[in-house]
């Protein structure tokens, strides 16, 4: 019989939670959502971000937690925003970004997921989805996805219907669920 794991996921976005939870699912892991804000160091490296925060959600929940930090980059512009893609978000926006950009239109999601425990030895795993910025917003979605046009496709995260099968959310947790159900099976 296949065995069934709970994992906390801390974090302020209900909708990174949610296909968080669509995902992991398939792997036989359920999510439980803990509300939290954490005080984002500045590093120019979403792990880093990532295990910083791995390591407080775990120091304030108690309980094995995953988080997640993610970037989006633009190749013309040198990889901007990068690991400020939150705050540009916030600031000038999905049009802003569009704005930004005069020629290759060439642009990465980068999900990096980090595990923390008792042991407090956080670890991390990424998932890159390649693509490119639409020269409108299009369809519905949250954050970037009516901007980010995933490689082989024509349309944006926002009009498709299996972001969840392709996402760099869902590389990233792949690789997380492959070696966080083999951690488990070895009861180590
Ligand atoms: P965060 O710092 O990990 O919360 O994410 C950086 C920015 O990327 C935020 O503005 C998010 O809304 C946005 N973002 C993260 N994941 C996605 C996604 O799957 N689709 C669209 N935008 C996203």
């Amino acid at each position: 019989m296949r065995q069934s794991f709970e994992l906390v996921f801390a974090s302020s976005n209900k909708n990174k939670y949610k296909e968080a939870g669509q995902i992991l699912r398939q792997f036989g892991i359920r999510l439980k959502f803990y509300n939290f804000s954490p005080t984002e160091i500045q590093s120019d490296l979403i792990h880093k971000i990532a295990i910083k925060k791995a390591l407080d959600a775990y120091a304030r929940c108690k309980k094995p937690v995953i988080v997640e930090d993610v970037g989006l980059f633009v190749k013309s512009l040198g990889g901007f925003p990068g690991p400020y893609s939150s705050y540009v978000y916030k600031t000038i926006g999905n049009r802003g970004v569009i704005s930004l950009i005069k020629r290759n239109r060439s642009a990465q999601f980068l999900s990096v997921i980090a595990y923390c425990d008792h042991k407090k030895r956080p670890v991390a795993f990424e998932g890159i989805t390649n693509g490119s910025i639409s020269t409108k917003p299009k369809g519905g979605g949250w954050g970037y996805d009516p901007i980010f046009i995933p490689k082989g496709r024509n349309k944006t995260y926002g009009q498709i219907s299996d972001k969840n099968q392709i996402s760099h959310r869902y590389r990233a947790l792949e690789n997380f669920a492959r070696w966080y159900c083999r951690r488990q099976s070895s009861g180590r």
